[in-house]
C-alpha cells in the first residue's frame, strides 16, 4: 500500500505547453467535476478525474520525497492517500509537467511529459476508433471505451486499467487469466515506498498449460515464495481460512475464455484491498477502519513457517505442530539423513521401498495442502474411481484426488513425479491418495481400509509417547519389576502344560525345543486308542483324530502313514521349523510325537471343522453370510501369503482346498496341512517334482501335467477355492445341463457374457456386497489363468482384496473344460476316483 502525499501544483503554473498539432484545438481550461474525458479534453497536473460516486481519483502524484511524477489512481474519500494504480511506474516524469490524453486516432491513451512533448507511457493502440471516452469508474477502473464499428449505440471497452494492475487487488478486479486477450493479471510490489517501479515480489496465477491446474503464487524474482495452491471448488487448497466472511464474497471462474479469482465487498461502505508488499515480503489484505482512520491488516500470506514454498523438499510434509516441522510422508525417508537431522530439509524424502508400478496401491492422506501442480493433469468430468484407474495405469503418476471438493467431490487431478510443497492442516485440508508399493501396503491393507489417523494425530501421538516415557522413568524400577514378574508367571504356565512330557534327546539332555513332544501313551489315552468315533477325517498323509488331554484341552492328531521313509532327525528338524510358522490363519502345531515307526503331529482343535463342511452343505451354508465368507477369503489369502513370502521357509502348500481350511470358534479360517508336502512329500525344493501331490479339481495345469510347482500353483488353487466359496459349488463335479464346463469354465463364460453375478451362491441372498463379490470373482479368474506368470502373487491378491483399484483383465483360465478330451487326456493313464470326494492323491508321473 502506498500512501503518498499529493504534491499538486497550482493550475496557473502550467501556462503554456507545446502541444502536438492534433491537440491544438484543445481547450486548456477544462473543468474536471466529471468522471470522463473525450478526445478534446485531457488530464494535467492541474486537474484530476474523479469517479462519479467520488470514491476514486485519477491524477498526478509524487510519492514521498521523490521528485518523480507519476499518473495514478487513489482513494478520494479517505484521508490516508492510498495509491491503488500507477500508469507510468517504469517511466517517471521528472519535471513538473504531465498530460494524459486520448490520441488523435482515438485508439489509445497516451501520457506525455509536457515540456519535452515526449510520450512517456501509452496504452496499446488500436488503429482507428470512434468517439473514444476515458472514464474512471466507481470501481476504480480506468476504462477507454469506443463505439462499436457495426453498432453506433454500443460502446465497447478497448482498454482498462484493471487488466494491468500494479500492486493492489481492488474489489471487482480479476486475479488471473483472460485467455482471449492473452493476458495474465499479475500484481507486482512497489520497489520502495517512494518508488512505484516494480519490485521483485509478484502475486498471481501460475502459467496456463493445456492440462495444467492453475494455482495462486507469490514469487520472489522467478522463485516460488508462497503457493496458495490450486482452486478446489471451495478455496485455494493451501488456504483453509478462505471462508465465507462478513467482509467480502469471492468467486473463482474457470472456462475456456477466462480463469480468475475475484472478490466483491458485501457492504459498499466498507473498503478492503489486497496489496503485495516488497518490504514485509507479504501479500496482505487490509480493511479501512473509518473510526480510527487507519488501514488494518485483515490477513497476511505467508502466514507461518510452513507456508514457505517447498520448505520440506520433495515428498516432505510440513507439520506446524511437530518438531521439527518437516516430516517425510509416510513410507518415505530423508534423502540425506545427515542434512535432514541438521534441519536442512531441502533435499526432501525418497521412498523406503521402490514402486512396482502395476501392482501398487494408494494410501489416503487427510487434510493436506495439495502438492505443486506444475506436473499435474486434470479432467473435470472424471470420477474418483476413474481417476484412480488413470493414475494406476501410468507408472509415473504418484498421487490423485478430486479436482473439485465442492458438492461431495468430483473431477480428477493427478500428479507426476515428486510431490512438492505439501503441508498438513488439522482441518480444511484435502485428501490425497498417494501411490505406495505393495510391500508398504502389506499387512495394513487387506480387508481393512487404510486408516491414516496416526499422520493426522502425529504430533499428539508424540506428546503422548513422551509423557508415557517420562512416567516410565519416574516409576521405572517398579514397573520393570512388575513386568518381569508377569512375564515369568505366564511363561511358567505355557511351558509346562499338563500331560506334555518334554523330550529327551540321545545324550539325555533336555532339548530346548519350542515344540513340546508328547508321549505316545498320552496320545493313545487322549484318542481312546485312536477310536473310530474320534476320527475327524483323512488328510493327506494320514488320518486325523480328535483327542482330549487330561487337563481337558482338545487337540487334533494327525497320524502319519508309516511309509514316509524319512529319518528321525530329519523329521524332527522339519517339524521344528514348521512349528515356527505362526500366523493367525495357520493351524497351530502344538506338539509332536515320535516313537518307533509312529510319527504324529498334534494341532490345536478347531471346533467348527473345515470350510467344505459349510459351503457345500445346503443347511450349514446358510450360516455363512457374505461378510463371513469375505473374512474367510481374506484370512486364507493372508495365511497363504505368509507361507509364500513372510515365513523364513517359503512354503508352497501344494494342497490348498476347502477341506484344508479349518474354522475356529469365531469362524476365522486356519489353513492346515501346510508344510506337509515339504516335510512328508519327499520333494523339498521348488521347481519340478516327479511326485505330484495334490487334489483333483484344485491343481494348476502345469503342476498336474508337468509336475511344475511354484507359489503360482498355490495361487491357482486359491482361485478355485475362491470360486467355490462364492458359488457354494465344487469345481470338480460341477454340473451344468447346457455345457460340459467345470466351475472355472462356467465362471469364465458368465464373466465374458457380463453376468458374473449369476455365480453367487443363492443362499447368500441379500447379504452380499455386490461390488466385493464381483471383485472376488475377478480376482479368482486372475488366479486361475492358464499361465503361471499371469497369475498374481498372494501379496497382490491381498492388495486387490483390500483396495478398489482397477484390476487387469483375466486371460483364459487353465483347466476350464474338464470333460474336454484335451485335458481329460492328462489323466487318461491314471485311475480317476469314482466319487468327487476331495482326497489328496499322490501321482507318480510317468517319465
Ligand atoms: C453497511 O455498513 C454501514 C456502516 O457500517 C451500516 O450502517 C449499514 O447498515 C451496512 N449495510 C448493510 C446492508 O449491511
Ligand atoms: C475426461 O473424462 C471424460 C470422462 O471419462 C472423457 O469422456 C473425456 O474425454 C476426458 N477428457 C480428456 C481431455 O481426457
Ligand atoms: C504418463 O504420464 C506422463 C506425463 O503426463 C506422460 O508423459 C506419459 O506418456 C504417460 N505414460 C503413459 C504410459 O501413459
Amino acid at each position: 500500500m502506498n500512501m503518498a502525499v499529493l504534491n499538486k501544483k497550482p493550475a496557473d503554473i502550467i501556462s503554456f505547453i507545446l502541444i502536438p498539432t492534433y491537440l491544438l484545438f484543445l481547450s486548456s481550461k477544462v473543468s474536471f467535476a466529471q468522471d470522463s474525458i473525450n478526445q478534446s479534453q485531457f488530464v494535467s497536473e492541474a486537474n484530476t478525474l474523479v469517479s462519479k460516486d467520488g470514491s476514486f481519483e485519477l491524477g498526478f502524484f509524487r510519492p514521498g520525497n521523490s521528485n518523480n511524477r507519476y499518473l495514478g489512481i487513489w482513494y478520494k474519500n479517505i484521508p490516508v492517500k492510498t495509491i491503488v494504480w500507477v500508469a507510468n511506474r517504469l517511466y517517471p516524469i521528472n519535471d513538473s509537467s504531465g498530460l494524459l490524453m486520448i490520441n488523435s486516432s482515438g485508439g489509445s491513451v497516451v501520457l506525455m511529459s509536457q515540456n519535452k512533448s515526449a510520450v512517456v507511457w501509452s496504452t496499446s493502440s488500436q488503429r482507428q476508433a470512434n468517439n473514444p471516452l476515458l472514464q474512471l469508474l466507481d470501481s476504480g477502473n480506468l476504462v477507454l471505451t469506443v463505439t462499436d464499428e457495426k453498432d453506433e449505440n454500443l460502446r465497447i471497452s478497448s482498454w482498462e486499467s484493471f487488466d494491468y494492475p500494479t500492486d493492489t487487488f481492488l474489489p471487482g478486479m480479476k486475479f488471473g487469466w483472460d485467455l482471449k486477450k492473452g493476458i495474465n493479471r499479475l500484481f507486482t510490489a512497489w520497489k520502495k515506498p517512494d518508488d512505484p517501479s516494480p519490485g521483485d515480489f509478484t502475486h498471481g496465477l501460475s502459467e496456463m498449460g493445456i492440462h495444467s491446474y492453475p494455482e495462486a503464487y507469490v514469487w520472489k524474482g522467478n522463485k516460488k515464495f508462497y503457493r496458495a495452491g490450486p482452486w478446489n471448488g471451495l478455496r485455494f487448497s493451501g488456504s483453509p481460512d478462505l471462508k465465507p466472511n462478513p467482509v467480502y464474497d469471492y468467486n473463482f471462474v474457470s472456462n475456456e475464455n477466462e480463469v480468475y479469482f475475484t472478490y466483491t465487498l458485501k457492504n459498499k461502505s466498507l473498503i478492503s484491498i489486497v496489496v503485495v508488499n516488497q518490504t514485509s515480503h507479504t501479500r496482505d489484505r487490509y480493511t479501512w477502519i473509518e473510526t480510527e482512520k487507519v488501514w488494518r491488516v485483515y490477513s497476511s500470506r505467508p502466514r507461518d513457517y510452513c507456508d514457505n514454498y517447498g520448505l520440506c523438499g520433495a515428498n516432505g510434509n510440513c507439520v506446524l505442530a511437530a518438531s521439527p516441522v518437516c516430516q517425510c510422508l509416510k513410507a518415505f525417508k530423508p534423502k540425506s539423513p545427515e542434512l535432514w537431522s541438521s534441519m536442512e530439509w531441502s533435499q526432501g524424502c525418497v521412498r523406503n521401498k521402490p514402486l512396482s508400478c502395476h501392482t501398487d496401491g494408494f494410501v489416503e492422506f487427510v487434510d493436506l495442502k495439495l502438492p505443486d501442480t506444475t506436473y499435474s493433469w486434470v479432467n473435470k468430468s472424471m470420477s474418483l474411481e476413474e481417476c484412480r484407474v488413470k493414475c494406476l495405469k501410468n507408472c509415473s503418476c504418484m498421487a490423485y484426488t478430486n479436482s473439485d471438493i465442492s458438492g461431495g467431490g468430483s473431477g480428477c487431478a493427478i500428479w507426476f513425479g515428486d510431490l512438492m510443497d505439501i503441508r498438513q492442516f488439522s482441518a480444511g485440508g484435502q485428501n490425497l491418495y498417494i501411490r505406495m508399493s505393495t510391500s508398504e501396503l502389506l499387512g495394513v491393507v487387506c480387508c481393512v481400509k487404510f486408516n491414516y489417523e496416526e499422520e493426522k494425530h502425529g504430533p499428539k501421538i508424540k506428546i503422548a509417547v513422551s509423557v508415557a516415557a517420562a512416567l516410565a522413568v519416574v516409576s521405572g524400577t517398579l514397573l520393570v519389576g512388575l513386568f518381569t514378574y508377569r512375564i515369568r508367571t505366564n511363561l511358567k504356565v505355557k511351558k509346562e502344560p499338563k500331560g506334555i512330557i518334554s523330550h529327551q534327546n540321545n545324550e539325555g539332555q533336555k532339548e530346548d525345543l519350542e515344540l513340546p513332544f508328547l508321549d505316545l501313551s498320552t496320545i493313545v489315552g487322549a484318542t481312546d486308542n485312536f477310536a473310530l468315533n474320534n476320527k475327524l477325517g483323512e488328510g493327506g498323509f494320514g488320518p486325523v483324530h480328535k483327542g482330549i488331554l487330561e487337563d481337558g484341552q482338545e487337540i487334533a492328531i494327525k497320524r502319519l502313514s508309516r511309509s514316509s521313509g524319512q529319518g528321525l532327525n530329519e523329521f524332527k528338524n522339519e517339524v521344528r521349523l514348521i512349528a515356527k510358522l505362526q500366523h493367525r490363519n495357520l493351524v497351530k502345531l502344538v506338539a509332536c510325537c515320535v516313537q518307533g515307526e509312529e510319527k504324529m503331529l498334534v494341532y490345536e482343535y478347531m471346533p467348527n471343522k473345515s470350510l467344505d463342511s459349510f459351503i457345500f452343505d445346503q443347511t450349514k451354508s446358510k450360516l455363512l453370510d457374505w461378510s463371513m465368507r469375505f473374512n474367510i477369503i481374506c484370512g486364507i489369502a493372508r495365511g497363504l501369503q505368509y507361507l509364500h513370502q513372510d515365513s523364513r521357509l517359503r512354503i508352497i502348500h501344494r494342497d490348498l482346498k476347502a477341506s484344508n481350511v479349518l474354522l475356529d470358534s469365531e469362524m476365522n479360517p486356519k489353513i492346515s496341512d501346510f508344510g506337509a508336502a515339504r516335510t512328508f512329500g519327499g520333494d523339498q525344493s521348488e521347481g519340478n517334482t516327479k511326485r505330484v501331490f495334490g487334489t483333483y479339481g484344485y491343481m494348476a495345469p502345469e503342476y498336474a501335467l508337468d509336475g511344475q510347482f511354484s507359489t503360482k500353483s498355490d495361487v491357482f488353487s486359491f482361485g478355485i477355492l475362491l470360486l467355490e466359496i462364492i458359488s457354494g459349488k465344487k469345481n470338480r463335479g460341477f454340473f451344468h445341463p447346457n455345457h460340459s464346463h467345470n466351475l472355472i469354465g462356467y465362471a469364465w463364460i458368465l464373466w465374458n457374457e457380463g453376468r458374473p453375478l449369476e455365480l453367487i451362491d443363492e443362499c447368500l441372498g441379500q447379504s452380499s456386497t455386490l461390488s466385493e463379490v464381483l471383485r472376488c470373482i475377478h480376482i479368482s479368474l486372475l488366479c486361475v489363468q492358464q499361465c503361471p506368470e499371469d497369475r498374481p502373487s498372494m501379496s497382490s491378491v491381498i492388495v486387490m482384496l483390500g483396495s478398489e483399484s482397477a484390476l487387469p483383465h483375466p486371460r483364459q483360465p487353465g483347466f476350464y473344460l474338464e470333460k474336454n478330451s484335451n485335458e481329460a487326456h492328462c489323466f487318461s493313464s491314471k485311475q480317476e476316483p469314482s466319487s468327487t470326494n476331495e482326497i489328496t492323491i499322490t501321482l507318480l508321473e510317468a517319465r
